[in-house]
């Protein structure tokens, strides 16, 4: 039975906006991510889950059972905000310990919990602190070691990173699955950067304006985009503008066997390491090199082309040959092929 089930959520505000068909199963163990544009609905989705919102339509199931009729506090579940939201008046270890104690739970126990998740968060010795004399990131480490002695069947964040650098995230990201396999918790992460969904994610649920694009592992959206929002939100993409007809899709020098029965406009989405570059003789879509950039240990190539500017990764030993306004021709590897 998957640990958290929704089915066919829908929520409309006032505005005419929100949610709606929204249907996906996470199994026990599993770190989903919600990912998509400002928007899109992560939040409102996620809020459902956590009893912040009443849904209009649909159900949502942990391990089996309905929660919609439950609030917050008594659901299954734990949300981590962007914003730490810490109660600046009690120390580190009251905040811990505030939600153990209205659960009625012993005082031991409540001190081994906070000790174990402050163990978790990497920051034990820090309980007589208060929320004002610790650094953002250790603001919102504690906000996690909160959610987590809850042991939530399901822990929710949104954007929980998303207030702290650059470096500060990578780290957070690598912490917060070393405590997803330590714990083997189950947990719905919004993010808008595809990056850290990429990273951290064992499947990833693409939003765009309310409802559902994909759902797949990172590698199946990177290599299969099932539509072009999706083609174009993962990662860097070029898209050609080609004619598809008789079980090919062709573009300039280039076709391409269907495996549908698309035909007319077509778009065809590469990633620049699927694009090739030929010589002039050989086969392929007329192109000049525009410029060359190292990057450490690949280049990154435009091409002027008749279908625009066209990029290219290579590694960097096989643009030694390569100039500035030389003649080629590019060849194409994988594609993702679009009715336009
Ligand atoms: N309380 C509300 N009343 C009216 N409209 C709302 C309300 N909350 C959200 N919306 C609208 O519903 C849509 C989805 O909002 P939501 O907050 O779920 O998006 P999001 O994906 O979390 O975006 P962001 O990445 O900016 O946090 C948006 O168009 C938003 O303007
Ligand atoms: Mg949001």
């Amino acid at each position: 039975m998957a640990q958290l089930s929704i089915h066919q959520l829908s929520k409309r505000y006032k505005t005419g906006e929100g949610v709606s068909d929204i249907s996906l199963e996470v199994q026990k163990g599993e770190l989903i991510s919600l990912l998509g544009p400002s928007g899109c609905g992560k939040t409102t989705v996620l809020r459902s889950i956590g009893g912040f919102l009443d849904p209009e339509g649909g159900d949502i199931r942990i391990k089996g059972q309905s929660i919609l009729s439950m609030p917050p506090e008594k659901r299954p579940t734990a949300m981590v905000f962007q914003s730490y939201n810490l109660w600046p008046h009690m120390t580190v270890y009251e905040n811990l310990a505030f939600g153990l104690k209205i659960r009625k739970r012993k005082k031991e126990d409540i001190h081994y919990a906070v000790t174990r998740a402050l163990e978790m968060v990497r920051l034990s010795g820090a309980e007589k602190k208060y929320p004002t004399e610790l650094s953002g990131g250790q603001q919102q480490r504690i906000a996690l070691a909160r959610a987590l002695l809850l042991e939530p069947e399901v822990l929710l964040l949104d954007e929980p990173f998303s207030a702290l650098d650059a470096k500060l995230r990578l780290e957070m990201r690598e912490e917060l699955r070393e405590i997803q396999a330590a714990t083997g918790m189950t947990m719905v992460f919004v993010t808008h950067d595809q990056e850290e969904a990429l990273s951290i994610s064992d499947r990833i649920v693409v939003m765009n304006a309310g409802k559902i694009e994909q759902l797949a592992t990172p590698k199946e959206l990177y290599d299969h985009p099932a539509t072009l929002f999706v083609a174009s939100f993962i990662g860097r993409m070029n898209f050609l503008k080609g004619v598809a007809d008789g079980g090919e899709a062709r573009v300039e020098g280039l076709d391409y066997p269907l495996k549908t029965d698309l035909s007319g406009n077509v778009i065809l989405a590469v990633r620049p390491e699927e694009v090739q570059i030929r010589d002039e003789h050989e086969a392929g879509m007329q192109a000049t090199v525009r410029q060359i950039m190292m990057l450490g240990h690949y280049a990154e190539i435009s091409l002027d082309t008749q279908h625009g500017i066209v990029k290219s990764f290579l590694p960097r030993e096989k643009t030694e040959q390569l100039q500035q306004g030389q003649s080629c021709k590019v060849h194409v590897g994988r594609t993702s092929i679009f009715s336009d």
